[in-house]
């Protein structure tokens, strides 16, 4: 086992490469509840009571949560009680936002089962629903007392989803660890899936790297905002995807349109650019987006929550590990950077 620290409202670890069961004892010992949540398309069997949800963004719900709660009342969940989140991010955000709310804040531990879930959605106490008004605006600061990484969750993980989480891998060693693309450079997707011992090392790096900046940045100004390297236009491509393109498909074709910033702003060398298409397209991830939804993305991008004061506003790269924040870049660099990635 190897642990990371995160310092948040508390301190907890992530516990990775565990055994989920042996390591849930110890948290559940002294309690005299503890409930399991999990998803109905993904049952988990466990001692515990558990209670099966909706998975995925139609699990982000109101009525996800009203029914949480019922079950809370109906188990009497008190303020010793522990609940546990076991699922991909969907599963951990809306339970995490139960959690957060029942008794205005009680215990829960995070058990990650997607890739993206273990290095990115379970670490930084985000918590939160999807609404009307758009994904993730409902939420909450509530971090796990912990999270426990157990990688035997990842052998039922289909290439696809297993491609989508590297995504958040590979973004993290463009901001802040160059190991992570040393270890993935000349490599195949199914390398890394046949390859426990390298998809340990990466989840404990990445993780690390989300860790570290969420420690020093908790309710995010500036400093947790490099997280956000290729997302601006990855967002923006996922809403035009209607969701189609799973979170890191996007994500990819967002860092390759940071890349292509990047240059044009900060003047990036040629050579990182290129390493960004290399290791996103040796992961089988797509790095291309029809010219077409230039139009329509700008918009989308313009209408994001995360684009502050109405100014639309990238994460860019001066080199490895090095970010700054590129404000307002016009129209024409932004057209001339998709140009680039555009199919
Ligand atoms: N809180 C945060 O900071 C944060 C950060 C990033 C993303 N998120 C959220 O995380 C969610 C995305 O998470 P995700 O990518 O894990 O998707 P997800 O939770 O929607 O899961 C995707 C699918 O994978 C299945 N699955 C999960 N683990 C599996 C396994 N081991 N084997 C087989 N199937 C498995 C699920 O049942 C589901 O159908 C989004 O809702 C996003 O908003 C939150």
């Amino acid at each position: 086992m190897r642990t990371i620290p995160v310092s948040a409202e508390n301190t907890y670890q992530i516990e990775v490469d565990v055994d989920w069961r042996t390591s849930l004892v110890d948290w559940t010992e002294g309690r005299s509840n503890v409930l399991i949540i999990c998803s109905e398309n993904f049952p988990v069997d466990t001692e515990f009571p558990t209670i099966q949800i909706p998975d995925g963004e139609s699990g982000k719900t109101v009525s996800t949560l009203q029914n949480l709660w019922q079950k809370f009342a109906e188990h009497q969940i008190g303020r010793d009680d522990l609940i546990v989140a076991i699922g991909g991010g969907a599963i951990t955000d809306v339970t995490g936002f139960a959690a957060a709310t029942w008794l205005r804040g009680i215990d829960w531990i995070a058990i990650p089962t997607s890739l993206a879930g273990m290095v990115d959605a379970s670490i930084g106490g985000k918590t939160g629903i999807n609404s009307d008004a758009g994904k993730n605006l409902i939420g909450s600061f509530h971090s796990p007392k912990a999270v426990l990484i157990d990688t035997t969750w990842l052998e039922t993980l289909t290439p696809r989803d297993t491609a989508a989480g590297l995504a958040e891998v590979i973004k993290c060693g463009f901001i802040q660890d160059l190991q992570i693309l040393d270890l993935l450079r000349s490599k195949k997707l199914l390398d890394v899936i046949n390859d426990n011992q390298l998809l340990v090392e990466l989840i404990f790096r990445a993780a690390s790297v989300k860790a570290e900046v969420v420690s020093q940045d908790f309710r995010e100004s500036f400093k947790r905002e490099i997280l956000n390297y290729g997302h601006t236009l990855g967002h923006a491509i996922e809403k035009h995807s209607k969701y189609q393109l799973r979170h890191g498909e996007a994500i990819s074709i967002g860092l390759c349109f940071a890349a292509e910033l990047s240059q044009i702003k900060n003047g990036l060398s040629p050579h990182l650019v290129a390493l960004h298409y290399e290791i996103l397209e040796s992961m089988g991830l797509p790095t291309r987006y029809p010219a077409s939804a230039w139009t329509e993305l700008e918009l989308l991008m313009n209408s994001d929550k995360k684009n502050r004061v109405g100014q639309l506003r990238f994460v860019g790269l001066t080199a490895t590990g090095e970010c700054n924040r590129i404000e307002n870049p016009n129209s024409k660099e932004l057209f001339m950077a998709y140009e680039r990635i555009a199919l």
